[in-house]
């Protein structure tokens, strides 16, 4: 499964990156506002981390209408290889999907809730789904349930549509995407952090190193 952060902070990018394990990056409208920088300024930076790799940078489209959508997607693009243009599941994003799939560009349909919206999204050439599970689990549905039956369908009509399981709350909710077979977990930098860190690694850690020095001592 793949891994990406859910953020457009350059410096949390910067540093999950180097630990090897990053496939991608997922911005938003709203991710991208709480950056203290010009959209295009912040885009070059975040593609300059993923420069000579096949990482994705996930950048959403803001046009409301469907001609506009597929006009701006194109635009996103062409800034790079590396750019998958995300687009609304509404029904104008629908129709842009559809089209902007058969230019091939890469479509990643957001803000998905339902497994009817996956049907639809990867029925119009949909690169990735992006089911929104905590903020469904937030309105007391269930997210996770969600992913099966889309992982379901997509199996048993061979769509070649990938899952990527977002708005992602716990390290937990990974692992359980990972167990359900989902492609991509996109996660906040929070998130990301406690997919390695365990408080047992660090107590083994500190103990282990005691122990070596106290030994290295022993022998001087
Ligand atoms: O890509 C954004 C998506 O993951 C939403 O997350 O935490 O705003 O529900 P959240």
């Amino acid at each position: 499964m793949k891994i990406f952060l859910d953020t457009a902070n350059i410096d949390e990018i910067r540093k999950a990156f180097s630990l090897g394990v990053l496939d991608g990056v997922t911005t938003n409208p709203s991710l991208a506002a709480k950056e203290n920088k010009n959209f295009d300024q912040l885009v070059k930076e975040i593609l300059e981390v993923f420069k000579g790799t096949d990482g994705i940078v996930n950048l959403e489209v803001v046009s409301e209408k469907a001609d506009d959508m597929t006009r701006e997607g194109l635009k996103l693009a062409n800034i790079s290889k590396n750019v998958v243009v995300k687009i609304p599941c509404i029904e104008e994003g629908l129709k842009a999907c559809k089209i902007l799939s058969k230019a091939k560009v890469r479509v990643n349909v957001t803000l998905c809730f339902s497994a009817s919206q996956a049907l639809l999204a990867a029925k119009n050439g949909a690169y990735f789904i992006s089911p929104f599970i905590g903020r469904l689990d937030d309105q007391n549905d269930n997210g996770m349930r969600v992913v099966e039956e889309i992982k379901k369908i997509y199996m048993n009509y061979s769509f070649k549509t990938q899952i990527l399981v977002a708005s992602v709350r716990t390290a937990r909710q990974v692992v359980e995407a990972a167990v359900i077979g989902a492609d991509v977990c996109t996660v906040p930098y929070g998130v990301f952090e406690k997919l390695y860190k365990h408080p047992l690694t660090d107590i083994g850690q500190k103990k282990f190193l005691e122990d070596w020095y106290s030994y290295k001592a022993r022998f001087r």
